[in-house]
């Protein structure tokens, strides 16, 4: 059998783990989430989340993955027994889903790259164009070439296509939303923004815990990339010598870090425009900012720039969910990477079609995919492994955190401690509450 592949280098890695994480879900998802659940309170619950359960989960997601080298489904048929060999599966399924409708979205993000080029933002009324966008055959187009790179880049391999491709777009990412974040700073509603912005209300949106918990958990699973094995796919590619609680903590500040700075830049905009009433949900950044984008100094040309900034980071994401069905199919069925990846890319995109076609004006696909995906798909995900690592082969996790440190100490069993309670308890109140909504 040919050698598996590896990252080049000791940066491949957490490129393309900022890259998996940094996406949709931070400039396109986070806005309309906070706005949907109570704005400042549903941001502290997302923060605490962030820190006490995402974290917590990457690093069960890398150990397993560096110690079995293996895809997600090969991963846990080697170390699990009985029901959890099978936990695998879960995250083929979550792949599809989710890559599908997320491809159909960058889709809408190329056509507002165009439209920005032309200087139309809005032309024919924000919401209006909106419509345009997401449905019927330009959606279906723009989400096939959406796929079509995605297809490109993982053909490539690991080295020459993802290591290479995050090489050049994570620092892209960031340089263009800081570039973004300094322009927006000097725009004449950037003060009233910031004071907005950075002074948030605790106490104005007590709204109702039971939305606002498995709302944040979702979105906080979704911005990491977790609970569908991403971090154990890319940690299968990984060496012994790497901390994998350093890089772990790396990838969950610069994710948090950027979502953040999104915000510094859409903020000033949407207050230099004056606009105060906003669209919420799926179409916040479609609508309401490319509006603003109208009408503010330079306009079309920013606009454009932002919804690059936003391609690039939704293509650096993709690649990842792509590389986890990739792996499988390349570990555990022998099939050649070019083949694997054109028939999946091929599968994808079909079951994105109806997302990309909808013309209910109401982006009913869309509300589905993202429901499945996110409050059910990866929160069970990340359950499943939780459970696995801090109950069943704790010892395997701890070695694995062990590496690369000096002396771990107890901090090893605060980790194993926080998986085995809260962290269950937590994702298990939150499935309860996912599922019983989605039944409603
Ligand atoms: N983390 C990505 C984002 O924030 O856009 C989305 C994502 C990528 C979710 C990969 C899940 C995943 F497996
Ligand atoms: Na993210």
């Amino acid at each position: 059998m040919a050698q598996r592949e590896s990252w080049a280098t000791r940066t491949g890695f957490i490129l393309a783990a900022v890259g998996s994480a940094v996406g949709l879900g931070n400039i396109w998802r986070f806005p309309y989430q906070v706005g949907e659940y109570g704005g400042a309170a549903f941001l502290v619950v997302y923060l605490l989340l962030i820190a006490f359960v995402g974290f917590p989960v990457m690093l069960v997601e890398f150990s397993i993955g560096r110690y079995t080298e293996r895809n997600p489904v090969g991963a846990l048929k080697q170390i699990g027994k009985g029901i959890s060999s099978k936990i695998g599966w879960v995250f083929v399924v979550a792949g599809f889903v989710i890559l599908s409708y997320y491809s159909v979205v960058a889709g809408w993000i190329l056509q507002y790259i165009v439209i920005g080029l032309q200087g139309n933002y809005a032309a024919s009324g924000a919401a209006t164009q909106f419509g345009a966008t997401t449905g019927g055959l330009p959606s279906v187009l723009t989400h096939a070439i959406f796929m079509a790179a995605v297809i490109g880049i993982v053909a490539l391999g690991i080295q020459d296509g993802i290591e290479l491709s995050v090489k050049l777009m994570v620092p892209a990412i960031i340089a263009l939303l800081v570039g973004l974040a300094v322009y927006a700073g000097t725009l004449s509603g950037a003060g009233d923004a910031y004071a907005y912005y950075l002074s948030p209300d605790l106490g104005a949106i007590a709204s109702n815990w039971t939305e606002i918990l498995p709302a944040a958990a979702a979105q906080a699973f979704f911005t990491l990339s977790l609970g569908m094995g991403v971090m154990i796919t890319y940690a299968s590619y990984l060496g012994e010598d790497r901390n994998l609680a350093k890089d772990g903590a790396i990838i969950v500040g610069l994710d948090t870090l950027i979502a953040f700075i999104a915000g510094l830049v859409a903020f000033p905009v949407l207050f230099t425009a004056n606009l105060t009433e906003t669209t919420d949900g799926p179409g916040f950044i479609f609508v309401s900012l490319s509006e603003a984008f109208s009408s503010i100094p330079f306009g079309g040309i920013l606009g454009a720039v932002f919804f690059a900034t936003v391609a690039i980071a939704a293509l650096s994401s993709a690649i990842s969910i792509m590389e986890v069905v990739v792996s499988y199919l390349i570990d555990e069925h022998g099939i050649a990477r070019v083949p694997a990846v054109t028939a999946l890319g091929i599968a994808i995109f079909l079951v994105g079609v109806p997302v990309a076609y909808d013309q209910s004006g109401s982006l009913v696909w869309l509300t589905v995919y993202d429901g499945l995906a996110n409050q059910i798909l990866l929160i069970l995900g990340g359950l499943l492994l939780a459970i696995f690592v801090g109950w069943v082969q704790t010892d395997l996790g701890l070695e694995e955190l062990s590496k690369g440190f000096r002396n771990l100490g107890s901090w090893g069993m605060v980790w194993i401690w926080t998986l085995r309670i809260p962290v269950i308890v937590l994702l298990l109140v939150v499935l309860w509450y996912n599922a019983s909504n989605v039944y409603e």
